[in-house]
């Protein structure tokens, strides 16, 4: 279903989560960013393992939750944040940030909710809702290639 740049994917499964995110991570060209919106538990790392998986990373990813930023080598860079922890995004780590958000690799960023408007803008956003045992995602972005992945997925 789309309605506009929204594209709405019931994700039933861990696996159907990852398989989502391989078909993104297969699409994905260097500049993309996505930032995932959700609950705990909404599947956002989940969808990060697929990530890296589409853009052959071959080494497993888990959550950065103890720092702020995972790196991995794959076609592309995938730089994989988690800003949880953080109360605010400092100005400091904010162009750290901003030299990948606006690089040559792919960046997914976990409780992108945190991120100030200006990084926002022109990234593919997906939100998260947790049902009880399954997941529904709601991508928003201004890319067709992105979108058209997400839907045959
Ligand atoms: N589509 C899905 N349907 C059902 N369970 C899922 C789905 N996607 C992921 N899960 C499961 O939900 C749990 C939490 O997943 P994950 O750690 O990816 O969530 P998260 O959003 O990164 O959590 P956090 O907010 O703590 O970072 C895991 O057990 C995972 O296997
Ligand atoms: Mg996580």
């Amino acid at each position: 279903m789309t309605d506009g740049d929204s594209v709405f994917v019931d994700v039933p499964t861990p696996e159907c989560m990852r398989a989502l995110g391989e078909a993104l991570g297969r699409a994905a060209r260097a500049g993309d960013r996505f930032l995932l919106e959700g609950p705990f538990g909404a599947g956002k790392t989940t969808f990060v393992q697929g990530l890296a998986e589409g853009l052959d990373v071959p080494t497993p990813v888990s959550s950065p939750s103890f720092v702020i930023e995972n790196q991995y080598r794959g076609r592309l860079m995938l730089y994989h944040v988690d800003l949880y922890r953080l109360e605010r995004v400092e100005a400091e780590l904010w162009e750290s940030l901003e030299e990948h958000l606006y690089g040559e690799g792919v960046t997914a960023v976990e409780w992108a909710e945190k991120l100030p408007d200006q990084l926002r803008d022109g990234a593919t956003l997906l939100r998260f809702e947790l049902r009880d045992t399954s997941r529904r995602i709601a991508l928003v972005s201004p890319e067709e290639r992105l979108r058209s992945a997400a839907a045959a997925a």
